[in-house]
């Protein structure tokens, strides 16, 4: 293998250029030339490819977001997109392929992989939603972020007598919602594997107050049922809270900021492993972090297997240390 390229895509995750920076300069040592795609499956389409050398990857491995830029793209679902895909690397003469991303982008990868690509997965998304690692890129950074906001909120939650309604990232996974919660002590986590009625959250709530706690959070993840505001709306009218509340959407603030130490570690150790593993001769695997070590796992078994974070664990230690 002479000649590979890189993708990121999906949502963006702090980590996602020092991985960029490791595949390129991992690759540059065994003498393999780096494409990079830009936009994801997007420009793969419209042919928007670029070499990258060690110097086009210089200065990026602090910097937030990513520098080949993201998109998600339906036409790339559909196999006449896919095939349209194939054309364009082959067009290119390029043998290999390093897909960064989320669950969406690692289908992309596998569907390229059963057209007979050799690719590699690296998961990134801030939501830890991805089967088969541990942690993926951009998780540790965006739940520094949570902390940094839940540490400030708490400041004015407690000068006031509040309860804050922090609304943390998270379509399907409840993972920084929970997460955060117990290392931000907060007395309430909302998330969309165990929802909880606005009775049950407002209960929450007044049961911290009665508990003497001059301050409530309740961290509720953005896919969770009922929404942020159905909740505040109901507080709002009840006069069973002791509270009076407020409401803090961190969106995609959680997205951004230069990555943590963590994040560019395991961001370089899967670059450099990527590339090892093409080398290798390996395909149609995503890198993945188990304890310590780095391995791999079959992209078929990634997107077909939910991630479990043992909800049950978490969930009881949340309500013991939230007393
Ligand atoms: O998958 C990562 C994520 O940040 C989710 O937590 C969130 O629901 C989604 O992306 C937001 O996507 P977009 O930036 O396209 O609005």
């Amino acid at each position: 293998m002479r000649r590979i390229a890189v993708m990121t895509s999906g949502g963006d995750a702090p980590g996602m250029n020092a991985a960029i920076r490791a595949v390129v300069r991992t690759a540059t040592a065994y003498e393999m030339e780096v494409y990079g795609i830009r936009q994801a499956y997007k420009g793969l389409l419209a042919g928007d490819i670029e070499r990258l050398g060690n110097r086009e990857v210089s200065g990026i491995l602090q910097r937030g977001g990513t520098i080949l830029q993201t998109a998600r793209n339906k036409e790339f679902m559909e196999e006449p997109g896919q095939k349209r895909g194939l054309r364009r690397l082959n067009e290119h003469g390029i043998d290999g392929l390093v897909v960064i991303g989320g669950d969406g982008s690692l289908r992309g990868a596998m569907a390229l992989c059963r057209l007979g690509v050799p690719v590699i997965g690296i998961p990134g998304s801030i939501d830890n939603d991805i089967y088969g690692t541990d942690m993926s890129i951009g998780v540790d950074t965006a739940l520094n972020t949570i902390l940094d906001a839940i540490d400030r909120i708490r400041d004015t939650a407690t000068s006031h007598e509040r309860a804050f309604l922090i609304e943390a990232m998270g379509r399907n996974c409840g993972y920084l919602a929970m997460m955060s919660s117990i290392l931000g002590g907060a007395e309430v986590v909302h998330i969309p594997e165990r929802p909880m009625d606005v009775e049950q959250i407002g209960q929450a709530l007044e049961d911290a107050y009665l508990r003497g706690k001059n301050h409530a959070i309740a961290v509720m993840a953005e896919g969770a049922n009922p929404k942020i505001y159905e909740v505040k709306d109901y507080l709002d009218k009840s006069t069973q809270v002791g509270f009076e509340v407020r409401v803090v959407i961190l969106g995609h603030t959680q997205r951004g900021g230069s990555p943590t130490a963590f994040d560019r570690l395991l961001a370089t150790r899967m670059g450099v492993k990527a590339v090892q593993f093409l080398n290798e001769g390996k395909s149609g695997v995503m890198v993945g972090v188990q304890g310590s070590h780095i391995g791999y796992v079959p992209l078929e078994e990634v997107v077909a297997t939910k991630r479990d974070f043992d909800l049950e664990k978490w969930t009881e230690i949340a309500h013991i240390l939230s007393r």
